[in-house]
């Protein structure tokens, strides 16, 4: 069970299962998350990984198979429909990848943000006002009458971050918001993002297929195959102060005992995930590199566990040999007796 300390969200051991035909399809596999409030997510992993069915599932959008989804203190599967519909129209803010998905092409930009707010009861000159600090907001103002046609693909996001916002909902979703922008206008975006998390307190979970979304959220959680597989956090450590002819010192101390790092330097770690049942996913490329099939061994050494592919698994012999050792006492002769004999001296 993920853990559900302070959580905003919490997604645990969630499963969802396509059925196309005949044939099933396993989207999420025993999924756990969880995001604490006010956090910037960053969800990466293959095509095909399961990516956007966690999106629509947070978003109430789709209905998992298995497994329980909370947000917020409520339980989305215990929601009916009625409700369900109320939390995807208030609570939660979407923003696609495609502008023609998040935008109504014959709407102006105002208007396409007003709408939410009308298709959830608000009222006209409210809606006005509100639209329009949003237009502020992402740094539009100049474009209020623009249609999404009328506008950059940089500007058409950012409009459809202002629409995600318009009911102002506590959680946003964006699935590849930046994957039709070019890296500059990404960034600008990405930028975007961040002031609404640190400036709203804005829970944001952005997915993407740029392996340097690292850089511009607190963390980034790795999909593989329906399953949370590897966390990238950042980290600081101490930078070494440097000497005034260039050099580096690695020095712990200087002579008068006080410490010699006085910055810090940010790096990235991925972590591999660890559930709660102790499984773990080797990624595919160490199992190829190694040799690794379905069995392992496994060895504890000192404060470390050796993971290392099984050796002779065709072999029975050997097999048999290690049930001989254990099992069979050895006679007096110091030999092992034949298994034949052992049989026949039981009977
Ligand atoms: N509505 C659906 N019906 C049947 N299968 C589906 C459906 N939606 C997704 N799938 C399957 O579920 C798996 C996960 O799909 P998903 O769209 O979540 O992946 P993704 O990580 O978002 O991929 P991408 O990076 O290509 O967008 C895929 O094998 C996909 O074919
Ligand atoms: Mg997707």
């Amino acid at each position: 069970m993920a853990t559900s300390n302070g959580a905003f969200l919490i997604c645990d051991d969630l499963y969802k299962i396509f059925k196309v035909a005949d044939i099933e399809v396993m989207a999420l596999q025993g999924l756990d998350l969880t995001v604490k409030r006010g956090e910037l997510v960053g969800v990466v992993g293959a095509s095909g990984s399961g990516k956007t069915t966690l999106m629509n599932v947070l978003g109430g959008l789709t209905r998992p198979s298995a497994g329980q989804v909370i947000i917020d203190g409520k339980n989305l599967l215990k929601l009916s429909t009625r409700e369900l519909t109320a939390y995807r129209q208030v609570e939660v803010g979407f923003v696609w990848q495609q502008g023609s998905r998040n935008l109504i092409p014959y709407l102006s930009a105002l208007d396409n943000i007003k709408l939410p707010m009308t298709l959830a009861g608000g009222a006209g000159k409210q809606n006005e006002v509100r639209a329009r600090e949003l237009m502020d907001l992402v740094d539009l103002s100049h474009r209020y009458d623009h249609k999404p046609l009328q506008l950059s693909g940089g500007e058409q996001q950012r409009v459809a971050i202002a629409v995600a916002l318009a009911n102002e909902p506590k959680l946003l979703l964006a699935d590849e918001p930046t994957g039709e922008l070019d890296s500059d206008t990404s960034d600008q975006v990405y930028e975007l993002f961040k002031r609404l998390n640190r400036d709203l307190g804005l829970t944001i979970c952005i997915v993407s297929h740029d392996p340097l979304i690292a850089q511009h959220v607190g963390r980034v959680v790795a999909i593989r195959d329906g399953k949370l597989a590897s966390e990238t956090v950042k980290r600081r450590r101490p930078h070494p102060k440097s000497l005034p002819d260039g050099s580096v010192s690695t020095r712990p101390q200087d002579e008068g005992g006080t410490s010699i790092t006085e910055s810090w330097d940010e790096h990235f770690e991925e972590l591999i995930v660890l559930d709660s049942a102790g499984r773990l996913q080797i990624p595919k490329q160490y199992r190829e590199q190694l040799g690794f099939e379905n069995r392992v061994e496994m060895e504890v050494t000192g404060e470390s566990i050796l993971i290392r592919p099984a050796k002779n698994l065709d072999d029975t012999s050997s097999q048999g040999e290690i049930q001989l050792e254990r099992e069979i006492p050895v006679d007096e002769m110091g030999s092992r007796p034949r298994l034949l004999d052992l049989l026949r001296r039981k009977s």
